[in-house]
């Protein structure tokens, strides 16, 4: 079991039992995230900044790598479809 959380306006935790993208995690916690392309890592509307975690966070790929790069996105950035969490993440939306 590890927790996920989701800082905005107000915090979102998310307690989660198996590997799971942040998105999912976001879904099952109520965090309000946007995902135009529905989880196909093309529009970027779910990107997240990783403020802790992100050793527990799958690499990035190649499509996602694609897109931060087209946004300008900083390091710590990821696309929360794109994303797969192990452990404990928090990250701000
Ligand atoms: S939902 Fe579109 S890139 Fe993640």
């Amino acid at each position: 079991m590890f927790k996920i959380t989701f800082q905005s306006k107000t915090t979102h935790e998310v307690e989660v039992d198996q590997e799971t993208t942040l998105l999912a995690a976001a879904a099952k916690g109520g965090a309000g995230l946007n995902h135009r392309c529905g989880g196909h890592a093309r529009c970027g509307t779910c990107k997240v900044e990783v403020l802790e975690g992100a050793e527990h966070l799958s690499e990035m790929g190649t499509a996602e790598g694609r897109i931060l790069k087209v946004m300008k996105a900083a390091p710590e950035q990821r696309l929360a479809c794109q994303a797969w969490a192990t452990g404990d993440v928090c990250c701000k939306v």
